[in-house]
């Protein structure tokens, strides 16, 4: 039986108190993610359970249970305050998916700071923009990440702390840094927690927008009624559970449903920190008899073009539940999984801004695939027009996805951005910047963005960042970024420039340009393929037109150029 029983039920009687109830929260109180997520455990039995099973590379293991993740939250929430980290001031996580990535989440949560994850593989730039954006007072991070850091420090006023979790040796570290070895810190048992209540903020999630930097998401410890509850239905993680979450915390799938979700629960999790290869995934499953499984349709079309054979070489019958997210999940996924795990990848939809899932395919649902499912309870979502923002009445007509504001793990604003968060309204709506439609059994079916965002491999990156890059290298004289299609990542990022006088055109040139953006921002946003153009199209006014662009790499119909002339 799972977890939700029927959703028919579920949704007729839904009210988010029924998550309240079960962590024992009423309003007003003092409610912190970190203590929920770890003393809270320890107090209902499970000091001695496993939460974390971790495996790096060479299969070097690690193993916390929920005491041990309790006393390294306290441990690490010390150090900071003995720093002069406060509540509510940022700190940066800036750390591959090592054990001290998820442990430093609680402790500065325990100490109401606001955790600010970032993906580790991050250049320079990247980096650069969301800590002076958030004005990140300390960072958490390893020696393999430092120099970056260091790069970078003059241009954060700040940043006044680089903790650094593996400086072993007695190489002296430069100003503002300091070491936090955890297995050498002694464990601090007694600690107050700060008492943080439903609005205080905790996470602090950066996500790309088509214009402007990236936006800093900010979200409340309120959340995790939210995150508990969709964990439990959806997830359906149940107390014996091994669960996976594979996605990193430098994005929101790795925090609220690869940190808070499952430990909020008291679930024991896995976490696999070396590179892809189906090989290695499958037999990470079968070590650790993994029963549920979160995942992204790109790892999924990776393992589909690995073949079966693979599969056939490992024992995954451990496997009870499987679910995917960030992407269009395509039906061939969904009857993939199903022939050879014997269970279908259950698709669900969500944000970093929604915080939470908001549609999904439940457990003993019906699952049609290649559909994202159904609202979950208590989530009023809808299709809009995009021109007057109201309400389809009639099924099958693509529109904008629209849900009503209120649930508990929505963001509360964009960081020092309060008119962008408002531009995301619109006639009582909360727009989601995507387009779908909804078919008769009220099941949502994705048809893409609104926007020029590009969504490589679950990830998504803004055209604009990598413009702005590509203008600081010296050839580039104009640059157009758009996505292409991919068979795997189902987008990559493609840029079109022009030269400044003086450079030629050259293979040579294309590598050296891609490498520093990669260098800059991201391997993910590097772009796959540069285009050399005379010059780029534009509009009457000189905007770039990015559309005529992407019509050409996707195959499309260009359509009416004269009025994309005009358009501003
Ligand atoms: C896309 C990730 C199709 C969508 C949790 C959304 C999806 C954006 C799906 C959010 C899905 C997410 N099917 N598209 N099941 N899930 N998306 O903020 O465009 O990194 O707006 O959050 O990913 O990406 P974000």
């Amino acid at each position: 039986m799972s977890n939700i029983g029927s959703y028919e039920d579920k949704i007729k009687n839904f009210d988010w108190s029924i998550s309240e109830k079960e962590l024992n929260y009423q309003d007003g109180n003092i409610i912190n993610i970190g203590w929920y997520c770890s003393d809270r455990i320890c107090q209902m039995g499970k000091a001695d359970k496993l939460a974390l099973q971790w495996e790096g590379f060479g299969g070097v293991e690690k193993k916390y249970t929920f005491n041990d993740i309790r006393l390294a939250g306290n441990t690490i929430g010390t150090f900071l305050r003995n720093l002069g980290v406060k509540n509510e001031d940022r700190v940066c996580l800036f750390m591959d998916r090592i054990p001290e990535l998820y442990l430093s989440f609680l402790g500065v949560l325990k100490i109401g700071a606001v955790v600010q994850p970032l993906f580790s593989a991050f250049g320079d730039e990247s980096l650069h923009v969301r800590l002076e954006n958030a004005q990140t007072r300390a960072i958490i991070t390893q020696k393999k990440h430092l120099s970056k850091v260091r790069r970078i420090l003059d241009k954060l006023p700040s940043l006044e702390h680089i903790i650094i979790v593996d400086h072993y040796t007695s190489k002296p570290l430069q100003d503002k840094e300091v070491s936090l070895n955890l297995e050498k810190e002694p464990p601090v048992e007694e600690f107050n927690i700060f008492p943080t209540k439903a609005e205080s903020p905790s996470v602090l999630h950066y996500t790309s927008g088509t214009t402007g930097q990236p936006k800093g998401v900010k979200h409340v410890h309120y959340s995790l009624i939210s995150q508990y509850l969709t964990t439990k239905w959806v997830l359906d993680l149940q107390d014996n559970d091994i669960y996976w979450c594979t996605a990193d915390p430098g994005w929101v799938t790795g925090t609220s449903y690869g940190i808070i979700g499952p430990w909020s629960l008291g679930i024991t999790q896995c976490v696999l920190n070396t590179g892809f290869s189906a090989e290695a995934w499958y037999k990470f499953i079968e070590k650790y008899r993994i029963t549920v499984w979160y995942s992204a349709p790109t790892a999924i079309r990776s393992l589909m073009k690995a073949g079966q054979e693979p599969v056939r070489n490992f024992n995954l019958s451990s496997l009870r539940h499987l679910a995917s997210v960030g992407e269009p999940l395509n039906a061939e996924a969904v009857i993939w999984s199903e022939k050879v795990f014997g269970i279908p990848f259950l698709d669900t939809y969500w944000q970093t801004e929604t915080g939470s899932i908001m549609i999904t395919n439940f457990p003993g649902m019906k699952v049609k695939p290649g559909s994202m499912g159904k609202s979950f309870p208590g989530i009023i979502s809808t299709i809009v027009d995009a021109k007057t923002f109201k309400p389809y009445n009639e099924y099958g007509k693509i529109g904008l996805i629209a849900f009503k504001p209120g649930w508990p793990a929505m963001m509360r604003t964009y960081w020092n951005n309060d008119k962008m968060f408002q531009r995301k309204f619109k006639n009582g709506w909360y727009l989601a910047g995507d387009r779908a439609s909804i078919d008769k059994e009220d099941y949502f079916w994705f048809i893409g963005r609104d926007d020029d965002v590009i969504n490589t491999g679950g990830h998504l990156v803004s055209p604009f960042e990598v413009e702005s890059a590509l203008l600081e290298h010296e050839a580039v004289s104009e640059s157009a970024v758009v996505a292409k299609p991919d068979e795997v990542n189902m987008e990559v990022v493609k840029a079109f420039i022009t030269l400044k006088p003086g450079y030629e055109a050259s293979d040579d040139l294309e590598l050296k340009i891609m490498n520093f953006i990669r260098k800059k921002l991201s391997p993910l946003a590097m772009p796959q393929e540069i285009e050399y153009m005379d010059s780029l199209p534009k509009t009457r006014s000189g905007k770039i037109m990015r559309r005529i662009l992407h019509a050409q790499e996707w195959g499309e119909e260009i359509g009416d150029t004269s009025t994309l002339e005009d358009e501003e």
